[in-house]
């Protein structure tokens, strides 16, 4: 008997111990510990993101974050300590602290790293993971008070139940921020938010001052510029807005499928559905549609291409700068330029030869062009090279752009609007053409040129005679000189014997035809016998 109620016992411990889904003033978290939702959905700890290569080794960088429970693929929704990770678990621990906030403490430093930071009226709060995914810092002896719920303060997950909207009291939105790359949760560059001006359209944003992309305002069904959301829809959107706040939230038409929504490290907006049968995430849509149209994705001197994988590269002359974050999927660092220009260096201009400029031909054009006085491309190009802060150059139609500073938002192989060649400057090393052999190559050019102008000429003559034979053959001058009269018979030829019918004119009808040089034309054939002649000066003076 007593060996039974021991077990009975200890296995109401070990139940005790996995279901717990709060903390409170007596039980922090720290550790391996977690806490696990009530329906066994959502898990919260401290989580350590996997590197690229190898899943079983860790950065030594730890964040309280909220992941499922429920699925065999860790995938976090939401992280508290973004910017200050903790490097060991076991001497940290997420506690309720004496203001009644539920807090990140390092104990080794005796440094606060993270709060929910409310002000707090009850002196018993309690902290509770929900099985909708968000964190809820409540009431200990009230349920019906809320103080703050992380899935109001989203980072890059917006989850079913979530807000993404406008506090119009404070003037606050919650926002979707990336992870600066894959393996770290802090910040990065790109942002989604509701309009601040008010109207129902989402922006996502570049380091929040460059829009790329909008939704379009909501038509109370869809938003305009995301036709993809048609009603077979599997999500219900709501839009609230009242005199407090703005804001979207969505819910599952079927509530057992897990989806999520997020905006990735490469700035684009992406919704998942989990796959139970593959054991994976399924992308359901994302916007902006492709990957280039991520404003400066590839940071300064970086250049985005469609058909290549990673779709980011260093232009010519330039390498990553910082090599580990590229492989981690994070382009914004960009590049920097593998050999000075002449003009940064102090050598004397003796020794080293002036800068060059290689051609890039079918790229979008950076952002931030300026535009310079030169009539030809050639004054464009001394334009650029008189300036040190001046990387490259275009002339085309609208004239001279020259561009000083980083080069942003490029794109190769692209031939849409705002594209162009352009001229990149660069140190004379980095295009080597030695004086023998840019005779070489001289040379071939020259005897290429000068042989196809033979060709050329050849091919002129004999289609120049055969043209005069033509109209000799055809074409006979009537007296006046201005009327060239062509013979029933010619007219016959070119029109196919009158078989293509274009229209029907007054006394006559009219056929396509086409003259031996493949102009093509039109001939009337006039059907009044009497008055045809006179009908034909009258049209020929029309
Ligand atoms: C905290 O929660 C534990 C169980 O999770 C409970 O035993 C303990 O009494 C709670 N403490 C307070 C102060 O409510
Ligand atoms: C991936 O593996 C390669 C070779 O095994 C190694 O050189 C590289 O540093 C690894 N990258 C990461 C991000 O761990
Ligand atoms: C807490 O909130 C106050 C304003 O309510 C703000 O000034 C302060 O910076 C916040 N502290 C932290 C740690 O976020
Ligand atoms: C909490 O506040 C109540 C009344 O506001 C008070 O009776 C109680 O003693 C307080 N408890 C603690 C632990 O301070
Ligand atoms: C709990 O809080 C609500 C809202 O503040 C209040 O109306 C209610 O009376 C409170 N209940 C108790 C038992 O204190
Ligand atoms: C807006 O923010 C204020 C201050 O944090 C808060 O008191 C209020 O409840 C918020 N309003 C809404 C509608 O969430
Ligand atoms: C939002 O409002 C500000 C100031 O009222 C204005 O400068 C800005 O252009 C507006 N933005 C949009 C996207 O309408
Ligand atoms: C983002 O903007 C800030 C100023 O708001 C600027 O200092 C920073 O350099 C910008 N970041 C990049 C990558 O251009
Ligand atoms: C060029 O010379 C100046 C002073 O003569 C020095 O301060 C600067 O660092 C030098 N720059 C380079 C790139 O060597
Ligand atoms: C070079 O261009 C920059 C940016 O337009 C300008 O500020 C600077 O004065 C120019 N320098 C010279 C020497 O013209
Ligand atoms: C020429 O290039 C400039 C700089 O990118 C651009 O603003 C302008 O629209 C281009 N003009 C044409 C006709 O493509």
């Amino acid at each position: 008997m007593a060996p039974f109620f021991f077990f009975l016992l200890l296995f109401s411990q070990i139940l005790l111990c996995t279901a717990v889904e709060t903390i409170n003033s007596t039980t922090p978290l720290s550790g391996t510990q977690k806490i696990v939702s009530k329906g066994g959905r959502f898990a919260l700890g401290f989580y350590t993101p996997p590197l690229g290569n190898n899943t079983a080794s860790s950065t030594g960088n730890y964040y309280i974050a909220i992941w499922y429970n429920n699925i065999p693929l860790q995938t976090t929704v939401w992280t508290a300590n973004s910017d200050v990770p903790v490097s060991d678990p076991t001497t940290a621990s997420l506690a309720i602290g004496s203001d009644g906030n539920l807090v990140l403490l390092d104990q080794s430093k005796n440094r606060q790293l993270w709060s929910t930071n409310v002000s707090v009226a009850s002196n018993s709060t309690v902290a509770i993971i929900r099985d909708r995914g968000s964190l809820d810092l409540m009431d200990a002896t009230n349920s019906s008070i809320t103080y703050w719920r992380s899935i109001d303060h989203p980072t890059n997950t917006w989850l079913p139940g979530g807000k993404l909207g406008l506090n119009k009291t404070t003037g606050v939105s919650q926002r979707l921020v990336p992870w600066r790359n894959n393996a770290n949760p802090s910040p990065g560059l790109f942002s989604l938010e509701l309009d601040p001006n008010g109207t129902t359209q989402y922006f996502i944003q570049w380091n929040d001052s460059i829009t790329y992309w909008t939704s379009g305002p909501w038509n109370g069904n869809i938003f305009n510029l995301v036709p993809e959301m048609t009603s077979g829809y599997n999500y219900n959107f709501r839009f609230i807005n009242n005199a407090m706040e703005s804001y979207f939230t969505y819910s599952m038409k079927d509530d057992s499928i897990i989806s999520r929504f997020t905006i990735d490290v490469n700035g684009q907006i992406k919704q998942w559905t989990w796959v139970p049968a593959s054991e994976n995430w399924i992308l359901f849509w994302s916007q902006p549609r492709t990957q280039c149209e991520v404003y400066a994705l590839c940071g300064a001197y970086g250049s985005c291409n469609l058909n290549a994988l990673p779709f980011c590269n260093c232009i010519k002359g330039f390498s990553q700068k910082f090599q580990s974050n590229w492989d981690l999927q994070d382009f914004t660092g960009g590049c920097k330029r593998n050999v000075p220009l002449q003009c940064q260096t102090n050598s004397s201009s003796a020794q080293t030869q002036p800068d060059k400029f290689y051609s890039m031909a079918s790229v979008r054009l950076p952002d931030n062009a300026q535009s310079a006085v030169a009539t030809s491309s050639q004054a464009c190009q001394v334009a650029c090279l008189k300036n040190c802060s001046c990387n490259a150059y275009t002339y085309n139609s609208s004239g001279c752009f020259v561009w000083h500073g980083d080069l942003i938002n490029l794109q190769d192989q692209y031939n849409g609007n705002g594209g162009g060649t352009l001229f990149l400057r660069l140190a004379a090393s980095e295009l080597p053409d030695s004086k023998k052999s840019k005779k070489v190559i001289i040379g071939a050019v020259v005897g290429g040129v000068a042989a196809a102008l033979i060709i050329l000429a050849i091919v002129l003559f004999i289609l120049f005679q055969k043209c005069r034979r033509d109209r000799t053959l055809r074409i006979s001058k009537t007296t006046g000189g201005a009327l060239i009269a062509f013979r029933y018979s010619d007219l016959q030829h070119v029109t196919n014997n009158f078989s293509e019918k274009l229209g029907g004119g007054a006394f006559g009808t009219v056929f396509k035809g086409k003259l031996p040089d493949s102009t093509a034309i039109a001939v009337k054939r006039l059907d009044g016998v009497q008055q045809g002649e006179k009908q034909f000066r009258a049209e020929q003076g029309a």
